[in-house]
Formats: structure tokens, C-alpha cells, sequence
């Protein structure tokens, strides 16, 4: 195991996950051990850490999948299993999966007894790259996505990236749009070199060096601003609209994964720079050809726009009653407390609806 980003980061990149599992659970002597997982990383992922030593049945509690069920309900049941377990204030919390049980898992653990500490194991590219790192922890709650949550660092992140190889395309997709914003939001010439990447058939070999890649740029953003005062913000790139789009997706009981939400925010998101910064309009079509022909387009009417626009009004990054979206003058030119128009916002649904 070595440190993936500097020798203070708690993201590391293991060779060998059961031996490292143990190392820091040797950091708990006094406290108990607990496992929290979702059916289907617990499915496919659970057997490559089974033989770790500190691990126990009693002490596992595996939740429902999918992002509908990231509710109080679930973390209830988190909540019962560290309590009928005995957990105190030593024990520690490992979370195996994607972003739902890393998010739902960091909250329950820095709830549970006013916080004990938490392992965050992500399976999938998304959590890898993005939601198991920089301490963003909850839950959704009334239809609105992470409504409730806190922010509170794992104790250490493991990136085991043998788990990409049990993803299916989907999912390898969802985690890629995080990897592309973080590219735009960082430099040209890291959009040089991921919009190459064949994603539509990866070579994981490679994959995995963008992954560590990706990680940095992340850690970057939250170093300066752990609590998204200011620069992290950048990181809400896409996610204004995404979030909104997800939450539609929610309710309308046809899903999507979280980076295909993104995906499709983004292309909103670079038409409102475009309005409102002057990002260049043919690197937006061009952007937007090459979204498209990966996530493919998310279907609704001109009559959603205004149930869209509302949702967006709830979303919690906004300041002063006023939607905050983060821009882009350029590729790596970030603009964050940008706002827009309704009209704007509306031109910016319109422009997608119409482009594909
Ligand atoms: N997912 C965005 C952030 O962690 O700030």
C-alpha cells in the first residue's frame, strides 16, 4: 500500500487489500470492526476481503442497492447493526462499494455516537475517482439528491482498481464523466489526452493510470477548500442541471446513473458559458457530439423545463435565493458563483433538447 498523493493523503492505492484492510484495522485495537455494503458490491466484491482478519458476520450489514434507497430508512438499519454490534466510539466502519454506500456510510459513522471513524473501500470508477474522496458524506431526503449530509474525511480511502474489472459498461461510463469534468475543469491538455481514451472498449491497464490521475485532480480542488467555500466548487461543474436531471430521472421511476446525469449537465452547463463567459461556441458542439455519442441523450419535453428550473432552485449549492452554477470561460478557465436567467436556464434545456 503507498500513498497515493502526498505522505499526508489518506488515499492510498493497495497491492494487496486484505493485508492492507488489516494494517489499519491494527490501528484499532480497542474498538470493533464493522462492514457496511450494498447487495450487489457485496455480490461481486465482498469474496476478495472475506479472509480479513477482524471482519465478522455480525458485525456486516448489507443494505438495499441503488441510489433510491440512499434514505433515512437504510442509514437506520446501519445505525441498529453498530448498536445491537456494540459499537463505541473506537470502533470503525468499513464501506465497500459505489458512491451510494460510501456517501450513506461516511453519514452513518459520523452520526453514530457523534462520529466514529470510516474506511472508505470504493468498487466502482465513480467512487474511485470521485465520491469516496474529499469527506462529502449523506443521504437524499424529499426528492432532492444529498439533502442531508456532513462533510467529515474518511480515515482512509483504499483504491483497489483490480474492482474495475467486475463493472459492466455502464458503470465503467457513469465513473468516465467524473474523469471528464474533471478534465475541464482542470486543463486543456488533460482533455487532450482523455478524449482519446477508447471508453466504449477500455483498456483497464491504461484506465487505471487516468484513475490515479483523476484522484489527484480531485484531492487538488479539496486540499484548497475542504469545505467548498470558494475553488472547490469547481467540482459542481455539470451538476446543477445533472442533479436535477437525476432527480426527475427518480421520480419519474426510470433512474439513471449519476454520470450520466453529469454527462448530460455538462452539455447544459458549457452552452450557459458559452452565454454567459463566451466559451467557444464549436468546442461546445464539439464537446456535445462527443457526450452524446457516449451517454446518448436523456429525453424530455418543453414542459418539464419549468419542473426542471424548480429543482434546480432547491439545490443546496445555491446562495442568496439565487441558482449557483460553476462555469467555464475555457477548458481549465473556471468561473464559480456564476448565475443565469430563468431564460437563460431555459435557452440552455432548449439547446440540449434540439442539438442532438
Ligand atoms: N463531488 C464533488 C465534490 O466532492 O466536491
Amino acid at each position: 500500500m503507498f500513498p497515493l498523493l502526498s505522505k499526508e493523503s489518506n488515499v492510498f492505492i493497495v497491492d494487496d487489500l486484505t493485508k492492507d484492510i488489516e494494517h489499519l484495522i491494527g490501528n484499532f485495537p480497542n474498538g470493533k470492526v464493522f462492514l457496511l455494503s450494498d447487495k450487489e458490491s457485496y455480490k461481486h466484491c465482498f469474496s476478495k476481503i472475506e479472509d480479513t482478519a477482524g471482519l465478522s458476520p455480525e458485525r456486516t450489514v448489507v443494505i438495499p442497492d441503488g441510489d433510491h434507497n440512499k434514505k433515512l430508512s437504510t442509514i437506520e438499519k446501519v445505525w441498529q447493526m453498530l448498536s445491537n454490534g456494540g459499537a463505541d466510539r473506537k470502533s470503525l466502519l468499513i464501506t465497500l462499494g459505489g458512491g451510494m454506500p460510501c456517501d450513506l456510510g461516511g453519514f452513518a459513522a459520523s452520526t453514530f455516537k457523534r462520529g466514529i471513524q470510516f474506511i472508505n473501500i470504493p468498487t466502482t470508477l465513480l467512487a474511485q475517482v470521485d465520491a469516496s474522496i474529499g469527506g462529502k458524506t449523506g443521504i437524499n431526503f424529499g426528492g432532492l439528491k444529498n439533502e442531508i449530509g456532513v462533510f467529515n474525511q474518511a480515515t482512509a480511502v483504499l483504491i483497489d482498481t483490480t474492482f474495475l474489472e467486475t463493472l459492466d459498461q455502464p458503470n465503467i461510463i457513469s465513473g468516465f464523466a467524473e474523469m471528464i469534468k474533471h478534465a475541464f475543469i482542470f486543463s486543456a491538455e488533460r482533455w487532450e489526452q482523455l478524449k482519446v481514451f477508447d471508453i466504449a472498449n477500455p483498456n483497464l491497464d491504461e484506465l487505471k493510470d487516468l484513475v490515479a490521475d483523476s484522484i489527484r485532480i480531485k484531492d487538488h480542488f479539496v486540499q484548497n477548500d475542504p469545505l467548498e467555500n470558494h475553488i472547490r466548487k469547481a467540482l459542481n461543474f455539470g451538476h446543477t442541471f445533472g442533479h436535477a436531471f437525476e432527480s426527475m430521472a427518480m421520480y419519474e421511476d426510470r433512474a439513471i446513473l449519476h454520470g450520466y446525469a453529469v454527462a448530460f449537465g455538462m452539455i447544459c452547463e458549457l452552452y450557459l458559458s458559452h452565454i454567459r463567459l463566451g466559451f467557444p461556441m464549436p468546442k461546445v458542439m464539439e464537446i456535445a457530439e462527443y457526450l452524446e455519442a457516449i451517454y446518448g441523450h436523456f429525453e424530455f419535453g418543453k414542459d418539464k423545463f419549468e419542473e426542471l428550473y424548480k429543482l434546480m432552485t432547491h439545490d443546496k449549492k445555491n446562495e442568496a435565493n439565487k441558482i449557483n452554477f460553476t462555469l467555464l470561460e475555457g477548458i481549465g478557465k473556471i468561473q464559480i458563483n456564476c448565475q443565469a436567467t430563468k431564460e437563460e436556464v431555459f435557452d440552455a434545456l432548449y439547446f440540449y433538447n434540439n442539438f442532438k
